[in-house]
């Protein structure tokens, strides 16, 4: 996974005879295991190089359960906990976000491309917004604050909808709470945006119900079935199709337009994401600020 490029400090070597320290992490064969879970559960490759990785990563979930090792919770994982499975996958998977990451490509999104969807929905007509990699959430509700600025009519008769999706349930459970650290909040916002929509909770703030009726949350593996979704005018795959192998990304490309996106829907990517393969699917489109992808006919 991208994120973390320290270097590998990591020791396979027992420091006694037959005697594993736990901070020098996995075994080669707890790796393996771990590397084939990842590969199953999040359609993930990561390294057995990645060793700084796998141990910064996975030490505190070891701890967090009262377990000694990485080998000890793999034994643990080996004995079918599956409620500890889902949080070793959310600790491997990288959450990285913040609010209006790639901050210009928003006001395209709602100034270039949301008009014409509404304008095409007609004046009964709901927009839906699909986010698939929605991490914590901060980018939904960077869209949904933007929404309502410039579209409050939208807003107001209920007409537009956000979809958070992800495959960490933590990152889907803390989507639905909206609830940031000042840290978090720093990241991005602006003193006027948090003073409008969100309230005060101790040292953390919480999306106000203004934005939370607009957005709704579940999880979903980008690899599994997308029949859950409905159809979307938007779809943002932004910072995730990176994880995937050509295959699957190819394949996700493929299905989102198939099974979600309209045909005169726009498809949002990371601003330093290109759509490689995806070309036999989708035609670029270039905004003021960056690109959308629009289905071939
Ligand atoms: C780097 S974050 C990107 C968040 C946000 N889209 C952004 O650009 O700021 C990547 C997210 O993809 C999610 N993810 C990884 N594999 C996934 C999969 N197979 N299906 C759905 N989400 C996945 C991770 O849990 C993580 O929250």
């Amino acid at each position: 996974m991208a994120g973390d490029t320290t270097a590998d400090l990591g020791r396979t070597a027992p420091t006694t005879a037959g005697v594993r320290d736990a901070s020098s992490g996995p075994s080669a064969a707890s790796l393996a295991f771990l590397q084939a879970l990842i590969a199953r559960r999040a359609s993930i490759e990561i390294g057995s190089d990645r060793r700084t990785l796998w141990i910064s990563r996975l030490n505190p979930v070891a701890k967090s359960r009262g377990l000694a090792s990485i080998d000890e919770l793999v034994a643990a994982l080996q004995a079918g906990n599956r409620d500890l499975e889902s949080n070793v996958v959310d600790a491997m998977t990288t959450n990285e976000t913040m609010f209006f990451r790639d901050g210009p490509v928003f006001r395209s999104i709602v100034s270039e491309i949301l008009p014409a969807m509404i304008e095409r929905v007609g004046g009964e007509g709901r927009v839906t917004i699909w986010s698939g990699a929605s991490s914590s959430g901060q980018e939904v509700y960077s869209l949904a604050m933007l929404i309502d600025r410039f579209h409050p009519e939208l807003v107001r008769s209920g007409r537009v909808r956000i979809l958070a999706s992800d495959l960490s349930t933590t990152m889907v459970e803390r989507t639905r709470a909206g609830r940031y650290s000042t840290l978090e909040t720093r990241r991005g916002l602006t003193d006027a945006e948090l003073g409008t929509y969100f309230e005060r909770d101790g040292d953390h703030w919480v999306v106000g119900p203004r934005l939370k009726r607009m957005v709704l949350c579940r999880q979903l593996n980008l690899m599994d079935s997308l029949d859950p979704i409905p159809r979307c005018e938007i779809v943002l795959l932004r910072n995730v199709l990176i994880y995937f192998s050509d295959h699957d990304r190819l394949d996700i490309l493929r299905r989102v337009k198939e099974r979600v996106l309209r045909p005169d829907g726009a498809l949002v990517l990371g601003s330093s994401e290109l759509i490689g393969t995806g070309e036999r699917y989708y035609t670029a489109e270039r905004l003021t600020n960056g690109f959308s992808f629009r289905p071939r006919r």
